[in-house]
């Protein structure tokens, strides 16, 4: 994830939030890469963490760390909630700070946790809650919020929010806010974290705050989490991965699936717009025997399989 920034050259000061920091293998991880970059001189790290169990040990890595380091680090650890804490200022409310910090880079990987709308986490932040909310979102988009104009933000969270109605707002704040820059997927959805039992298919994304539409999204795969090293890389045009008035985000793997999605994409009609409602899954053949019928009647309506939609049309009967 570290490795995901780009870090121009000549950069000597470098300010980082981590929300949700736990141990503070994310920050350690960029703060590495920092040390070894010779322009950067100092470092202002804030790590969100109000877990009373992890806070110690947070505070002996990060310590530890700035003690071993030869670059000028500044560490704050915030104890408060990181999403209601920063409620006046998120939606720009009297009481609150008028130009809130900004930072050049945040690293993340949140709480993954369904909150019933009334949370207090989703109350802070209407904007963006819609549905069924979820904390990683939340964080996300406050992350967003926290960045400065062309700051990077690479976050681990779940890819339920890339489609589904329920995430759509949290879609249209974090790709009008932002722009995707790289999109790394884990073929196998349970090896991504084997010490835990964490089964949501999660991605690493790579966020620019930006308005600039870039013109391509890279999108890395690897099996897991322990194969970096072994990625598949494809490079796609932008309006193809992010497409439409609902911000849909497509996961595409290789070049069969961009030409498949290049062909989705040419169709400017839904079914609804052309007159038409589908339904998968209530029909099944074999349980409704006495209602089919082998040759069209009046007020008969077909049933189509597979084999039926030949070269893009439907053929019926075969
Ligand atoms: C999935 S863990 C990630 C920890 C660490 N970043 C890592 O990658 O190992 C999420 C962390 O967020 C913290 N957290 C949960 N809700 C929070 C909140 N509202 N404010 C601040 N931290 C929170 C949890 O205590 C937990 O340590």
């Amino acid at each position: 994830m570290s490795k995901l920034y780009s870090i121009p050259k000549n950069k000597s000061e470098v300010s980082i939030l981590d929300a949700g920091a736990g141990s503070g293998i994310l920050s350690c991880a960029l703060l590495e890469r920092l040390e070894r970059m010779a322009s950067v001189q100092t470092i202002e790290l804030t790590c969100y963490e109000n877990d009373d169990n992890i806070l110690g040990l947070l505070r002996e890595n990060l310590h530890t760390y700035q003690a071993n380091s030869k670059k000028d680090i500044q560490i704050n650890i915030i104890t408060d909630n990181y999403i209601t804490s920063q409620y006046l200022d998120f939606n720009h409310m009297l009481g609150g700070n008028p130009e809130p910090k900004k930072y050049d880079f945040v690293i993340g990987n949140p709480p993954y946790m369904k909150i019933p709308k009334d949370a207090p986490e989703a109350t802070a932040m209407p904007e963006v809650c819609y549905g069924a909310p979820n904390l990683y979102f939340f964080f996300a988009a406050m992350g967003l919020f926290n960045l400065d104009t062309d700051g990077e933000m690479v976050y681990i969270i779940p890819r339920s929010w890339t489609s589904g109605a329920y995430f759509k707002r949290f879609r249209q704040y974090l790709l009008t806010e932002g722009k995707l820059e790289h999109i790394h997927l884990f073929v196998s959805r349970n090896k991504v974290f084997d010490k835990e039992d964490v089964l949501q298919e999660t991605i690493i994304i790579k966020v620019k705050k930006t308005n600039q539409i870039p013109e391509k999204v890279i999108i890395t795969s690897s099996q897991s989490s322990s194969d970096f090293d072994n990625l598949t890389s494809l490079t796609v045009p932008y309006s193809l991965v992010v497409s439409g008035d609902d911000y849909y985000v497509y996961l595409v793997t290789d070049e069969e699936e961009v030409s498949v999605l290049e062909r989705l994409h040419r169709f400017d009609k839904t079914l609804p717009d052309i007159g038409l409602k589908m339904k998968t899954g209530l029909t099944v053949d074999f349980r409704n025997r006495e209602i089919l019928r082998d040759d069209a009647e009046e007020g008969a309506i077909p049933l189509f399989y597979s084999q039926h939609i030949k070269q893009g049309e439907v053929q019926f009967p075969i």
